[in-house]
């Protein structure tokens, strides 16, 4: 349709008609009707909203969409089709690993494609909008949404906003197998004070606009289709209606313009934030802010009528709202098609085919990061008796907490895996213990949570454990946290594994010290007692539907694991939010420095057990000393800096060679690092390569003191290894 016609028909719709255009529904509605009606009365909405509303929550599956599309269709005025969003955001029915287990792989394209294949599931079960990618920066593990995120690092949180949008957007929003995406949440959502979820967020004003906004930034550029706002505060006013943050710098600054709909609930809940002084307020201040959308508060259908009839807000605001989602429905194609991709046979055909199983399998083995490996413990070898034990060796909840459409029973299980693929292997099986405690009830979770048998249940699962250790070379322990343990409200502020699992931990490897732990978890845990009574430990994350076929794969040595930490894990709580990227200090502290006046703890270390961007493989690789091809450059040249790598190893290995850059003084004081680019080599044992990086200008930006995205001359550090706790290094200058 072109513009004309969609001004006609702006012009032509009623004010009520308008108002159903910024109404989002939960399309339990459309499905179940009576049941969910209750809490829509709650919230002020009658049926008659619900007949004129513009976009659809949570429904899906191809022939329902099209019924429920055709139907509403020919009741509404103007025949204008619903949009139908949902959270597809690992996967849809296939299931890949968590964002942050992306994010491990260091492979953005990978994580690209990944969103192409869920894009197709989800496109032909009928779905329109994907409210992903999640590009918030976290740097605190107690937040249960970092498994959402791909990390704590401004670049790299940049490359995964960008391919996930052109993954699920593809060639344009009007194919059959693509969604528009909607990156989230705008803005600061992953920096909630003391990582409670739902926290305020306080910023300053350099640290926002340098570290958080440029993912978004990102995916702005990479032409996302919507951007969700945040539950939080910015500069103390809550996002949802933060004007300056939506009209002047989403807008204005970072020209975005397509549709801006608010998180859950959000417009509401900015009267519980002290800010709104009602609904009526509250849907004012919203849509003045300029946010398109009422995600589920009812503000709007509720409000909106009576303030533009009492010429409280203009309705000149309403039409600029509806007119974007007119045009969102426009790129959509859905004038022309409003069934778009729906196509129930098709659905069949993609949903879990054995390409998109093929594809869920490849991703998780790139996002496995092996932690330790002592005397080359893993990979394990066929002529070892081996004890698999723990209470994720048989379990088919792999998927982490946003796997919607994720059917835990598609999952192949480690156990199921390994007795295919290492039929020949001797390994016996031992469930251990149960996820979580016997006495741990999660609030809010109710039903989900899984229970624990009797305790003579739990006592003969103990016993088969302790037997199956005894017996064994070698002992895999599968441990992690429970999946409802990480995602939206699920904070934490003990970042250890479950106490009954550490009890087991504790108990086999007395039986039998030759121990590997496979982890599976949404966030960086403390893993000291981890480390103290094992091996090898190897970060499997939640790895989705084919995550025991990967793990089994890796762990007998068919491929090597591949990823490097996203996110540091912490020493322990206390030194969280802990990211390498920090600032320098007037008084740094370089172990084993004995002076008492230095920024140190008494009782821990300042470094993480485990830094942003390290990983282990199968060899070693050694890195030379960083050379650089000149020692100073002016704004238009660059400087080209390399290093030999070798793998020292005995076997074919794969590496992340990472460049790290810090300005040595400027206007504003710069962090110890950054990182600025990195490649992934692989080497023959005793084969080198050279890799190089090519530094420019457009790298030394940084937002000054004067508030400009500017380089300053002077002297830049140049570092590059196998991790962010890299040090050798090289010097060379701006002028
Ligand atoms: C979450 C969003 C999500 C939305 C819709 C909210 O509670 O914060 O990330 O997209 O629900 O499911």
């Amino acid at each position: 349709m072109d513009h004309k016609k969609l001004e006609a028909l702006l012009h032509d719709m009623s004010l009520k008609e308008k108002i159903g255009q910024v109404f989002q529904i939960s399309g339990q509605l459309l499905v179940e009707d009576a049941a969910a009606m209750g809490p829509m009365q709650e919230m002020g909405v009658t049926k008659e909203d619900l007949a004129l509303a513009g976009t659809v929550l949570g429904v899906t599956g191809a022939e329902r969409i099209q019924n429920i599309q055709k139907e509403y269709m020919e009741q509404h005025p103007h025949h204008i089709p619903l949009i139908f969003m949902l959270d597809v955001i690992n996967g849809y029915r296939t299931v890949y690993p968590i964002p942050l287990a992306q994010g491990a792989s260091f492979q953005p394209e990978l994580s690209k494609e990944c969103a192409r294949m869920a894009a197709r599931e989800a496109a032909a079960a009928g779905l329109h909008v994907t409210f992903s990618p999640m590009t918030d920066l976290v740097r605190d593990a107690r937040w249960g949404r970092v498994m959402e995120s791909t990390g704590e690092d401004v670049y790299l949180n940049g490359l995964f906003a960008k391919a996930m949008t052109q993954g699920y957007q593809g060639d344009g929003l009007a194919g059959a197998e693509t969604l528009g995406a909607c990156v989230k949440h705008f803005a600061g959502y992953g920096a909630p004070d003391a990582g409670r979820d739902y926290n305020t967020v306080q910023l300053t004003e350099r640290t926002f606009r340098e570290y958080y906004l440029p993912a978004y930034q990102a995916a702005v550029d990479a032409k996302v289709a919507l951007v969700m706002t945040s539950f939080n505060t910015v500069n103390d006013i809550p996002a949802t209606v933060n004007k300056t943050l939506m009209r002047d710098i989403l807008r204005k600054e970072m020209g975005f313009d397509g549709v801006l709909i608010s998180d859950f609930g959000a417009i509401g809940e900015t009267i519980a934030h002290g800010l709104s002084s009602d609904r009526a307020d509250a849907a004012r201040r919203a849509l003045e802010a300029g946010v398109d959308i009422d995600m589920m508060s009812g503000a709007y259908p509720e409000k909106l009528e009576q303030l533009i009839r009492e010429g409280q807000v203009k309705e000149e605001l309403l039409d600029e709202a509806v007119m974007r989602i007119l045009e969102l429905k426009n790129k959509l194609g859905l004038f022309e098609n409003p069934y778009k991709g729906a196509d129930a046979e098709k659905e069949e055909q993609v949903i879990l085919c054995p390409e998109n199983r093929a594809l869920a399998r490849k991703a998780a083995e790139q996002s496995f990061v092996l932690l330790k490996n002592d005397g080359d413990f893993l990979p394990l070898k066929k002529e070892e008796k081996i004890a698999f034990i723990g209470p994720y060796v048989n379990r088919k909840q792999l998927l982490g907490g946003w796997s919607f459409l994720g059917d835990a029973a598609d999952t192949v299980t480690v156990e199921e895996a390994a007795r295919e693929m290492a039929s020949d292997w001797s390994i016996t099986f031992a469930q251990g213990c149960q996820v979580l405690d016997p006495e741990t009830r999660l609030v809010g979770f109710g039903n989900d949570q899984e229970t624990c048998g009797s305790p003579d249940d739990q006592q003969a699962l103990w016993e088969e454990a302790c037997d199956a250790a005894r017996e064994a070379d070698k002992v895999v322990l599968f441990l992690g946290e429970h999946f409802l343990q990480t995602g939206e409200a699920a904070s934490r502020g003990v970042l250890e594994l479950p106490q009954v699992q550490q009890r087991l931990l504790e108990e086999i490897s007395s039986i039998n010290p030759q121990v590997a732990v496979v982890l599976f978890n949404g966030r960086p845990l403390d893993l000291r007692l981890v480390n103290e009574h094992s091996q090898a430990i190897l970060e499997a994350w939640m790895p989705g539907t084919e995550g025991g076929p990967a793990l089994v794969r890796v762990l007998t040595g068919g491929s090597e694991p591949v990823g490097r930490l996203p996110m540091s894990f912490p020493y322990c709580v206390g030194q969280v939010p802990v990211h390498y990227d920090e600032f320098p200090t007037g008084r740094p502290y370089h172990e084993p420095d004995q002076n008492r006046f230095l920024s140190k703890y008494l009782d821990i270390p300042n470094r993480p057990l485990y830094p942003f961007g390290y990983g282990l493989g199968y060899t070693a690789f050694a890195v030379s000393k960083v050379r650089l091809d000149k020692q100073e450059m002016t704004a238009d040249e660059t400087i080209t800096a390399s290093v030999t790598v070798q793998n020292v190893g005995h076997r074919t290995g794969t590496d992340v060679i990472q460049l790290y850059l810090h300005d040595v003084s400027a206007s504003v004081v710069r962090p110890v690092k950054q990182l600025k680019g990195y490649q992934r080599v692989t080497l023959e044992p005793g084969q080198e390569t050279q890799v190089s990086f090519e530094i420019s200008e457009e790298m030394l930006r940084f937002y000054t003191a004067d508030g400009t995205w500017a380089s300053e001359p002077g002297v830049f550090e140049v570092m590059i290894g196998e991790s962010s706790a890299v040090e050798q290094k090289a010097e060379f200058l701006l002028r």
